[in-house]
């Protein structure tokens, strides 16, 4: 059998009759960037994000940048994140001019140590841009709360956290804005390249909106020097006839969670995601920690498994982040999940069957495992004796 890491054919599949018809309209509208379907899109995503606005751009990283940029965040300024995520979070700090300064996370939850935020803090801090990392949020209350008290801005990465909550609330609509990333293999995910900004603040909705389309809030009248981050029509339509199917979606996702909870909790030498109380997580990846990494995914990729690692190395330890002289051992959590996080396949159509035998290789592989030490039955035998 052969469990992919992520099959977006198979959910093209499951929608394609909406999903063509949808794409023939932008067509024959020729409403190709931005324009009706976008704004349509815009609307119904804000919505759903219990937030006033929402804002169509190019790409996750540029939601992030443009976020920044709108609420004047520029050079000599400092924005705490963490160092444990895709480089676009910092990438998108840079971008702007500012300085990253990071904190380490919390072992649990994998997102930003609250209690190490505020001895972070300088009198160049502008904002704090927690990482609402595999689909679970950070504890935002605490993080709200310092960077009140300090005049900070809060903006949520929420690219990979689409319909998660924070005590009943959906990410990306706590903070001053919420960024999201609708690269295709997102929980909702285009055909292609696409990001948005939620935010309950219209005056950063007019920023926003304005630089993502050359600074112009009326046809060639450039009142700032913006980009062309404009979302096209095509994705809009896409992410449109998405979102509808988003909550089963994400309900499917935590299915499978549970499924791989009950199956793996007590494994020896494999630690769970843990879902926070404060949290509905949205599994947008499944990130299991172990220690004999190597010889673990060479044993799923032999079987016909995929997995992935998110992320092998944390961004202060990056060649691009080199100039900022930070070594090994400055973030020592962040360090040793990316030493041991593997993701196994999770996607709302993997198959009862596929979930069992990505179930059973991995407890084959541990079992296996402490079997050679023990000498005693095969791994096969002990699985089906259901240890
Ligand atoms: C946490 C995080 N931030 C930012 C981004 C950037 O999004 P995009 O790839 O759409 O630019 C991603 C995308 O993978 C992400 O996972």
């Amino acid at each position: 059998m052969k469990v992919p890491f992520l099959d977006l054919k198979s959910q093209y599949q499951s929608i394609s009759e909406e999903i063509d018809t949808a794409l023939r309209h932008v067509i024959s509208a020729t409403a190709f960037s931005g324009g009706p379907f976008v704004e349509r899109f815009e609307e119904q995503f804000a919505s759903f994000c219990q937030s006033k606005y929402a804002i169509g751009v190019g790409s996750g990283t540029e939601a992030l940048w443009l976020a920044l940029l709108a609420l004047g965040i520029g050079r000599g300024d400092e924005v705490i994140t963490v160092p444990n995520t895709f480089i676009a979070t910092v990438e998108a700090i840079s971008l702007c001019g500012a300085t990253p300064v990071f904190v380490d996370v919390d072992e649990q939850s994998y997102t930003m140590n609250p209690d190490l935020l505020e001895e972070a803090i300088t009198e160049r801090t502008k904002a704090v841009l927690p990482v609402h990392l595999y689909g679970q949020t950070a504890d935002l209350a605490p993080i709200m709360e310092i960077a009140r008290k300090h005049g900070l801005y809060v903006i949520e990465d929420a690219c990979q956290a689409h319909g998660a909550r924070y005590r009943g609330r959906r990410a990306g609509s706590i903070g001053d804005a919420g960024c999201f990333s609708f690269y295709p293999g997102k929980n909702l995910g285009a055909y292609g390249e696409a990001g948005g900004v939620v935010t309950d603040n219209p005056e950063l909705t007019s920023k926003i909106r304005m630089l993502r389309d050359h600074g112009q809030s009326r046809k060639y009248c450039h009142e700032v020097i913006g980009v062309n981050s404009r979302m096209d029509g095509l994705q809009g339509v896409v992410l449109g006839v998405k979102l509808r199917h988003l909550p089963s979606w994400n309900a499917e996702r935590r299915r499978i969670a549970e499924i791989y909870r009950e199956q793996l909790s007590g494994v020896d030498g494999v630690i769970l995601p843990t879902e926070m109380d404060y949290a509905q997580h949205i599994y947008h990846i499944y990130a299991v920690r172990v220690r004999n990494r190597d010889a673990f995914m060479a044993s799923l990729t032999e079987n016909g498994i995929g997995c992935g690692i998110h992320y092998p190395v944390p961004v202060h330890l990056q060649q691009a982040y080199n100039f900022m002289g930070m070594k090994k051992g400055k973030f020592p959590v962040a360090e040793k999940c990316a030493d041991e996080v593997v993701s196994l396949p999770m996607f709302p159509e993997l198959t009862k069957e596929q979930i069992e035998y990505v179930v059973y290789w991995v407890k084959s592989f541990f079992l296996h495992n402490r079997q050679l030490a023990a000498e005693t039955t095969t791994p096969v035998q002990l699985f089906a004796a259901g240890k």
